[in-house]
């Protein structure tokens, strides 16, 4: 396979790639060319070895390369399983039997791409079921790429202007979504469920989506009773609660967030860790509203198509995947858990040592350092408390010490089942050194 030195692959990836990358947030300082991982480490092509705690935005929950999900690949290969494009195949059967034996509320599934095409066909299945158009979102969660959801991630607080109650302005984050858009999409507040009461009371609602955790912002979690609230809040004005599980399901567990809160959203969608790093994603949820997808009038059919919808390799690396996080009664889980338990323990105590504001905040094996003396308990909040400045400093001073943090502040960390004490103990001896000088006041 022809391969490029370091300056010939950042020359032509500039010429030929607008933005030199092939997905715009992947531009990073220092400009890093990785060409190896394997489990817990990347390499980059000057042979330098990182830590990574980047885990691609989160795919890899078993480590990079991880050698059962390689050899269910290869298998595939060798099987010469192939994209046939009529009917069914056993690997896409295998893995939906399992993805519905994953939550109680999971009957029945779909399997497409990425997590920007199952959160636009799980707002088609809710617009299509309740024949309404507007839809709730998050500020400070991110949903994809697609006109309704591109809006509202980390808008700065003097566009947002002060927090309210009622309603957010849509502000997109891409240009050439059309201004008729503005009008269905209605961004609220994490954590505030008065807010969702009052929007839904003025608008014909067909669903709020959101992350069950805001993980695009580092790791904001409901307060008691907010997911809870928010359930009751959709079946009472008869909207859809959609779970964008993307980052947070198979990370936690293999019922995503939704099992651990004990909350059934209507519909759920899955990407990054279902296939440890491979191209496949999922909605999921009542058999009543999947089967939209095949309703006998096709006036109100929901179009579900894709070319490579149930691909064999992602498919295949799905099912091993779910393999290894089921085995041992989900044991990874316990151990995941564990780890991230151990760092924090470990930083917050580097913290209280240096006097530092800092805190970590954690679910399992997903954390975020937040430079600021309380929990955000919104964007709002994180905006208006976190020193963006320090956390970027600090993040580039790790990737200099070879702990690869993606070196934008409020980004999350992901711990992976390849990690191992050496690993951890590594990573508290370079911030032994970094912290105090990178975050200081
Ligand atoms: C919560 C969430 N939903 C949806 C998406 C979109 O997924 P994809 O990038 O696979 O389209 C992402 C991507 O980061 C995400 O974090």
């Amino acid at each position: 396979m022809l391969t490029y030195s370091t300056e010939d692959t950042l020359e032509k990836s500039r010429r030929f790639l607008p933005g030199g990358v092939a997905s715009v947030n992947r531009i990073a300082e220092p400009d890093l060319i990785f060409v190896r991982g394997s489990g817990a480490h990347m390499w980059d092509s000057e042979g330098k070895r990182y830590i990574d705690y980047h885990a691609a935005f989160g795919p890899h929950i078993l480590g990079h390369n991880d050698p059962h999900v390689n050899s269910s690949v290869a298998r595939a290969l060798e099987q010469h399983q192939s994209l046939y494009g009529s009917g069914t195949t056993s690997l896409e059967a295998r893995l939906a039997e399992m993805i519905c034996g994953c939550a109680p509320f999971i009957e029945s599934v779909a399997l497409l791409n990425t997590g920007s095409e199952a959160t636009y066909q799980a707002l088609r299945l809710a617009r299509a079921a309740t024949g309404r158009d507007h839809i709730i979102v998050m500020q400070g969660g991110y949903n994809g790429w697609h006109n309704d959801v591109a809006c509202n991630l980390a808008t700065p607080l003097a566009e947002l202007g002060p927090r309210i109650t009622g309603e957010y302005r849509f502000h997109p984050i891409s240009a050439g979504i059309p201004a008729a858009h503005s009008q269905l999409v209605h961004p609220v507040n994490f954590n505030d469920l008065e807010s969702v009461r009052l929007i839904a009371q003025q608008y014909p609602i067909a669903a709020i989506i959101l992350e069950p955790i805001l993980q695009n912002i580092g790791v904001v979690k409901p307060a008691p009773g907010y997911l809870q609230g928010l359930r009751k809040l959709a079946t009472e004005a008869g909207f859809l609660l959609i779970f964008d599980e993307v980052k947070t399901g198979f990370r936690h567990s293999l019922g995503g967030y939704a099992s651990l809160a004990g909350v059934a959203p209507d519909l759920a969608v899955y990407g990054k860790a279902i296939a440890n790093g491979y191209p496949i994603a999922a909605v999921g949820g009542a058999k009543r509203f999947l089967d939209l997808f095949v309703h006998p009038d096709p006036a109100r059919r929901v179009l579900l198509a894709g070319t490579y919808n149930g691909h064999p390799i992602p498919t295949a690396a799905a099912i091993a995947t779910i393999e290894r996080l089921r085995e041992n009664d989900g044991e990874v889980y316990t151990r995941l858990e564990q780890m991230g338990e151990w760092l924090q323990t470990e930083i917050e105590a580097i913290a209280q040592h240096h006097g530092l504001p800092l805190l970590v905040e954690r679910q399992g094996s997903a954390f975020c350092l937040y430079l600021m003396d309380h929990a955000p308990r919104d964007w709002h909040d994180l905006a208006a408390h976190h020193d963006f400045t320090r956390d970027k400093l600090l993040r580039m001073r790790l990737i200099q010490e070879g702990i690869y943090t993606f070196p934008v502040p409020a980004k999350q960390w992901s711990i992976s089942a390849a990690h191992t004490q050496q690993d951890l103990e590594q990573t508290v001896r370079v911030l032994h050194n970094v912290l105090p000088s990178s975050i200081k006041p």
